[in-house]
């Protein structure tokens, strides 16, 4: 057992991550600001786990406020989630999410070193490939040019910690790349809770189910993919927080620097994704056919065998369950976390 410090614990995926933790006898400290995320969603994480979450809410770019965190509570590693992730918002407030993302991080880095806590996983992205090279993604791939800010903070961020950790190999440090992760616990009772309108396809899909938008925007069909639309490598939030866990034990079997993606291996397209939702929950998604997304990709999906030989990590879930499951979250908090 060990205790974590978890930036961003109150989010999407550190919500789903410290129930594993938790559940695997780990002990957790949150430091999250809920610039992004509702305090409810750890309450909600107690009552799943039965356990008790130590919170902060304080920011990372506060160096004083983490000093005090990591003064009270020597932790053995730490699971970095907290930071800016919304893309096209990044195009319009460049400057706040490198500063936010990156300034954020090298204070973390640095108040981590000077307490002796030389231990982190980063949450990392899909999107450091840019148009991949190869289709199924490995890690071996070339990283390639960002179409955002908010990858090119994912991407400097990475060579940072590969600096610091060659500089100093005291450092263990996992980057994890996330594919794109959908779904929510199976209680219901913690998932996905985007402010406005959804910028991503699943949240998007269940706010029509229930009826808060009127339709799906299919963003382009004329990608060179079988039916014509984006083809992404969907990941159940549980799967995903789950490879957190195992990645902890790669640290304590001092792994120095090592990079994995997380995804499945196999790739859905949109309408794979709208056809499996209808299938499996009996809700109608009313879609039309959109222009292309400035940015997009037609084709993203990983190959995961390193985490699967290396970890002992492999997604359990399927895309009937990632759906069943996003739907079951929705349906039962119409308003999210708001009460
Ligand atoms: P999220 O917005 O739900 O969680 C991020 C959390 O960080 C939020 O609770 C927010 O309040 C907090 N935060 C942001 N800036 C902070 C700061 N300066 N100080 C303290 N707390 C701060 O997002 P998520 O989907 O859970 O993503 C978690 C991490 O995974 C992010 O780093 C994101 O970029 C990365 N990621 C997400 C996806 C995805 O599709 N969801 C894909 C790849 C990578
Ligand atoms: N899409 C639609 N309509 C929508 C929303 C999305 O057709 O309303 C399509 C997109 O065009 C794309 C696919 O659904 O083809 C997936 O789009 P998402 O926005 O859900 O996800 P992305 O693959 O664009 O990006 C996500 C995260 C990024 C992360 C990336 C890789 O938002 O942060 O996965 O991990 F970097």
């Amino acid at each position: 057992m060990s205790k974590i410090l978890v930036t961003g614990g109150a989010g999407f995926i550190g919500s789903h991550t410290i129930v594993e933790l938790l559940n695997e006898g780990h002990e957790v400290v949150v430091v999250d600001n809920l610039c992004n995320s509702s305090l409810e969603s750890l309450s909600r994480v107690e009552k799943i786990t039965g356990k008790k979450v130590t919170f902060y809410k304080a920011d990372i770019r506060d160096k004083k406020a983490l000093e005090d965190v990591l003064a009270k509570h020597h932790c053995n590693a730490c699971i970095h989630f907290a930071g800016l992730k919304a893309v096209g918002e990044s195009v319009e407030k460049p400057w706040e999410y490198y500063e936010n993302n990156i300034s954020g991080t090298l204070i973390l880095l640095d108040v981590l070193r000077n307490n002796g806590c030389k231990n982190i996983i980063f949450s990392s992205s899909a999107t450091v490939y840019g148009n991949p090279a190869q289709i199924p993604i490995t890690e071996e791939c070339p990283k390639g040019e960002c179409t955002n800010p908010y990858g090119w903070t994912k991407s400097m961020l990475e060579q940072v910690m590969m600096d610091i950790q060659h500089a100093d190999p005291e450092w263990n440090i996992v980057l994890l790349r996330y594919f794109n992760p959908i779904g929510a616990h199976p209680s219901g009772m913690i998932g996905e809770d985007p402010n406005g309108i959804p910028n991503n396809l699943m949240p998007y899909i269940t706010q029509v189910a229930i009826g808060k938008r009127a339709e799906l925007g299919v963003f382009g069909n004329d990608y060179d993919t079988p039916d014509g639309t984006g083809v992404r490598d969907f990941i159940h939030v549980v799967d995903l927080a789950r490879g957190h866990v195992s990645a902890l034990q790669a640290i304590e079997r001092k792994c120095g620097l090592a990079v994995y993606n997380l995804g499945t291996g196999h790739g859905y397209s949109v309408l794979d994704v709208v056809k499996a939702f209808i299938r499996v929950n009996g809700v109608d998604i009313p879609y039309s056919i959109k222009p292309r997304r400035a940015g997009d990709i037609a084709t993203c999906y990983s190959d995961p065998s390193k985490a699967e030989r290396e970890l002992g990590w492999k997604a359990r879930y399927g895309l009937d369950e990632m759906c069943r499951d996003s739907w079951n979250w929705q349906k039962n908090n119409p308003n999210g976390f708001a009460k």
